[in-house]
Parts: C-alpha cells; structure tokens; sequence
C-alpha cells in the first residue's frame, strides 16, 4: 500500500517524559498508530502502556527492530545513547525521528550523518525533534521576518528564563558526560530557531557561564552532579547577524519561559512564548505604533508540553513521510545546533572567542 494513504505504524524507543509526549500526540492524529514501544526501565514502559491499547512491549529495540512491521520509529532515550540506536534504526530502515539534541558532539553527529548516507533509502525521512521551531509564536516570527517585516536583520536575542531540570529516569540529566552539557542539551533548540532567524550558519562563539545555584548538593554514587544553569552566549553569523542567547534555570518568577526579540533595519519583532503573544514595532511608527497580538497554535492540540509543538511536528513530519518530500528538519541542522553549543562550552573552560570550524573540523 503506498504511504499516501496508510495507517503509519509507529515504535518509540524510550517511553519516559518525553516518550509519553509523543505517543500522546500520535493518538490524537488521525490514521497512524502506536504498535510497539521499548524501554530498559520496566515503569516507564507500564505508563506508556496504560496509554495504548494492545502496544507490544520490548525491553531492547534490537528486538522491536527485527519484527520489520514498524513505518516509523521515535528515539527519545537519554542524549548519549541516540548515536548507537539511531545506527541500529537506520540499519533496519523505517523513517525516524530522533529526539534532541541529535549526539552530544559534534564528532557523533558527524558519525550520524555518515551512517544515514552508508545506510540510504530512497524517501527515508530522517528528522530531529527540533520542536521549539513549530511553537506558534516562533513561527510567526519566522514567517515575518522571511516576508521582510523586520528589513534587514542585524540583531536576534533569545532568553530562556525558567525552573531548574526535572528529574529523570536513573538522574542522566545531571551529567555532562550524559546530556553534553546544558548548551547543547537544552539550548540546541535556541540555536536552532536563532539560525533560522539569522538565515545564516553560525561563525564563531563566545560565552561566559557557570553552575551557581542549582544541583550544587546533588550526589548520584558519590560525584557531583556538574550541570550548567546559567550564561550568555554571543553568536556571529556569516552575513554579519548577531545572536545572543540568556539562559537562567533559576528564573521560576518568569511570566514568559522563552523570549524572542529580532532587530533589524525596518523593525523590532518580538514573540512571547508562555503568553503566545507576538509585537511588531516599525520604527517608522515609534513606541506607540507598536501592534501586539496572540498567535494561537491553529490546530488547538496540546498533548503534553511545547505547546502544541510536538503535534504539529508529527503532522509535519507525516506530510513529508507520505508525499516522498525532504526532512525539514534534517541531522545538519541537529549538527550545526549542537555545534553553537559545543562551541559555548568551550568557550566558558577556555574564556576566549571559539571558531565554529574549530569544532566541525
Ligand atoms: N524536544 C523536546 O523539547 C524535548 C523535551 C524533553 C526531552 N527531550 C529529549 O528526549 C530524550 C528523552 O528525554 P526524557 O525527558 O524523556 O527523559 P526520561 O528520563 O524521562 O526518559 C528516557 C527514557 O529512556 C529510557 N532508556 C534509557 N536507555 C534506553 C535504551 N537503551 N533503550 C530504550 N530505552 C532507554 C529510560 O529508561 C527512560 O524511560 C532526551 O534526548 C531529551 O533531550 C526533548
């Protein structure tokens, strides 16, 4: 049967937060299904399973890969652990999403494009869960400053102010080693939806940044947890952008959890994220002539959190999957992600302006 019109059979490895997310919003889209679900972690499988009728259980994806019934697999395991079961998915050829942020480094992400390419099929989609681009008000922004709204722009600021990490299964998220650092694991959606603002691949990186408040008295087996919770990270683009990311996880007085501001030569644009509220200020008209309005999500769908983001992800995913058309939201763009936060890292141990070619090459 083509793919146009059938029932897509999903599998989804690692069926924790992140996990149930999809599968809830799988079930509220029409004519796909959740059949299969993997988890090393028996509770986590058993509330994923409460959710779907009749799902059949593995405790190891190698298993649930070689039934061969499965049209699309979800990767949302732990960040260090996408590399080895995305080179088992794309061995066993279904499309994929794999969850952000695509590796913990560079070099991984760099193996990941290589064995999608050792490993083609002809109108495999293989995407990475960069989500935050299909939040509503983000992608207003997008598509006023595509129409040229903002003229020229010279000037995008994202600031993630909220409440410190959740707990996860087994505490991998206190780690660096496990999550590659708070920069890449959280912030590569930031430089995500940046690019695509700035238009432009990033250049070079400097940011300053530390652990000063939370987790300081968290010890898993006698070490430390050593997860970032807040810096500044300025980005330069090639077509002469500037991008700056402010990242506080001690901001729980926040009324917007993300903010956006983009500044160019006709315009200031802003999107508040929580509100769902984007501004558009000409600098024709001044402080007063500045428009506000909401941009709602036009599907009303939120199954879980993201604001309706991961229902709209699937959807477009799905469209991609079923007309042979390209990922939109391909492993370079995981890469080029993870690679502004790799950079940041560095640049905090080494204090000093990091070339991104200093990390991609
Ligand atoms: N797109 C987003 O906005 C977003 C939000 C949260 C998390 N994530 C990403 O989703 C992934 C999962 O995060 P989470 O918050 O669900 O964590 P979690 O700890 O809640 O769940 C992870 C699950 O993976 C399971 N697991 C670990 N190793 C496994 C393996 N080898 N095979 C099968 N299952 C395995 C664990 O038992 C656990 O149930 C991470 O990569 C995280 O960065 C993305």
């Amino acid at each position: 049967m083509s793919l146009e019109s059938k029932k897509l059979r999903y599998g989804i490895i690692g069926t924790g937060m992140m996990g149930r997310e999809h599968i809830r919003n799988l079930l509220a889209i029409d004519n796909c299904e959740v059949v299969a679900i993997s988890d090393n972690h028996a509770p986590s499988r058993a509330k994923s399973a409460e959710l779907i009728n009749g799902v059949t259980q593995f405790s190891d994806h190698r298993e649930m890969l070689s039934t061969n019934e499965l049209d699309v697999v979800i990767i949302a395991t732990p960040n260090n652990t996408h590399l080895n079961i995305l080179d088992d998915v794309l061995e066993a050829g279904p499309h994929v999403l794999v969850e952000k942020p695509l590796c913990t480094t560079v070099k991984d992400c760099q193996l990941a494009i290589e064995r999608d390419k050792q490993t083609h099929r002809d109108g495999r989609v293989v995407w990475v869960g960069l989500e935050y681009r299909f939040m509503a008000p983000t992608r207003r922004l997008i598509r006023e400053v595509s129409s040229g709204t903002c003229g020229k722009v010279q000037m995008v600021a994202i600031r993630e102010h909220r409440f410190p990490f959740l707990e996860k299964i087994n505490n991998w998220n206190r780690f660096t080693s496990n999550t590659g650092g708070t920069l890449v694991e959280k912030c590569c959606h930031f430089f995500d939806v940046m690019g695509l603002i700035a238009q432009s691949q990033a250049t070079s990186v400097f940011a300053s940044g530390n652990q000063d408040v939370n987790h300081l008295d968290e010890f898993y087996d006698g070490k430390r947890s050593d997860i970032l919770d807040n810096a500044f990270v300025i980005v330069e683009y090639q077509n002469g952008v500037r991008g700056m990311l402010d990242l506080s996880m001690f901001a729980e007085g926040s009324k917007n959890e993300q903010e956006i501001s983009v500044v160019g030569s006709k315009a200031k644009l802003e999107a508040m994220i929580t509100e769902s509220k984007v501004r558009i200020g000409l600098r024709a008209n001044g402080t007063t002539g500045v428009e506000e309005f909401v941009v709602k999500q036009p599907h009303g769908v939120i199954a879980g959190f993201h604001a309706g983001a991961s229902y709209l992800e699937h959807l477009a995913m799905q469209r991609a999957i079923r007309s042979g058309s390209k990922s939109e939201v391909t492993l370079s763009d995981g890469l080029n992600s993870v690679a502004i936060g790799q950079a940041a890292h560095v640049s905090i141990a080494q204090k000093r302006v990091v070339e991104i070619s200093e990390i991609t090459n």
